[in-house]
């Protein structure tokens, strides 16, 4: 069969070191702005930190994650309906895209344009690893950046070339995603079961025994995503939606 690049994907947190040319990664970025965009006004910039004083600062906004210390850049991708709207003023024209709705419209454009990038970097031989940090030191990381009104870091990937040691991980079945027509209503029973593979794949049953915890889902409540540090987190972000306008 075919090798199909989709079903055979996988993260990658440890590179190699090669450095990534300028000219490949612009390509990679050039490409990747063909991704489809809200009425094609392309909300999105993406900030490249190579500058290993810089990428240290930054790593250390992803709490020195070792994807983000070892890989060769780390693109910030934003939610930008700045320049979009400086070149409404500049044209005569009234932009009004301060405010929550154009802040999710901007979001969705730049997480579109980071799968691509994601999608077309690893097509090319490279690995990539989301830091979900993002959201965390949203603030902090905007203020190194300098990122201006209307500008909000939503994905940051780090990208290098891979080590090679890095295997696939479990998926949910098809099951538990598709739902024909309308929304499926699961039993109890039915919806343990989605998750059954999860909780019998060898490394998910090391992570429970290693932090000492009852089952596989409460290492994600208690330790991984708690609620306290969600809390925080939307509350931080909330802050950086007002000082960016968007709120
Ligand atoms: C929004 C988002 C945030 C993520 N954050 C992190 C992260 O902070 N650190 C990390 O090592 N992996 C991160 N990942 C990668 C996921 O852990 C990974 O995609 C998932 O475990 C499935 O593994 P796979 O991509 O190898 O199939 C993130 C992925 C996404 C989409």
């Amino acid at each position: 069969m075919k090798f199909d690049y989709f079903s055979n994907r996988i993260t990658v947190r440890n590179f190699n070191g090669r450095h990534i040319p300028d000219e490949k990664l612009t390509n990679i970025i050039e490409r990747a702005m063909h991704a489809p965009s809200c009425g094609n006004m392309q909300l999105y910039s993406v900030i490249v930190t190579r500058d290993p004083s810089m990428k240290t600062k930054l790593a250390a906004q992803h709490f020195n994650q070792p994807a983000s210390t070892g890989c060769d850049v780390i693109l910030t991708i934003c939610a930008d309906f700045n320049r979009f709207s400086r070149w409404c003023k500049l044209s005569g024209a009234k932009p009004g895209y301060d405010n929550f709705h154009s802040f999710i419209t901007a979001l969705t454009d730049a997480v579109i344009f980071s799968q691509q990038i994601v999608t077309i970097a690893e097509m090319e031989g490279l690995g990539t690893c989301y830091l979900g940090t993002v959201n965390y030191n949203a603030n902090d990381i905007s203020n190194l950046l300098e990122l201006p009104e209307l500008v909000v870091p939503v994905a940051s990937l780090a990208i290098g070339y891979p080590k090679g040691d890095e295997k696939q991980v479990e998926r949910l079945p098809v099951r538990a995603v598709i739902h024909n027509e309308k929304y499926r209503k699961d039993s109890d029973q039915e919806t343990l079961n989605l998750f059954k593979d999860k909780e019998e794949y060898p490394d998910n049953i090391k992570f429970v025994k290693e932090n000492q915890k009852a089952s596989l889902a409460s290492v994600f409540t208690d330790i991984r995503y708690p609620k306290e540090m969600n809390e925080a987190v939307s509350k931080s972000f909330t802050k950086l939606l007002k000082i960016k306008k968007f709120l």
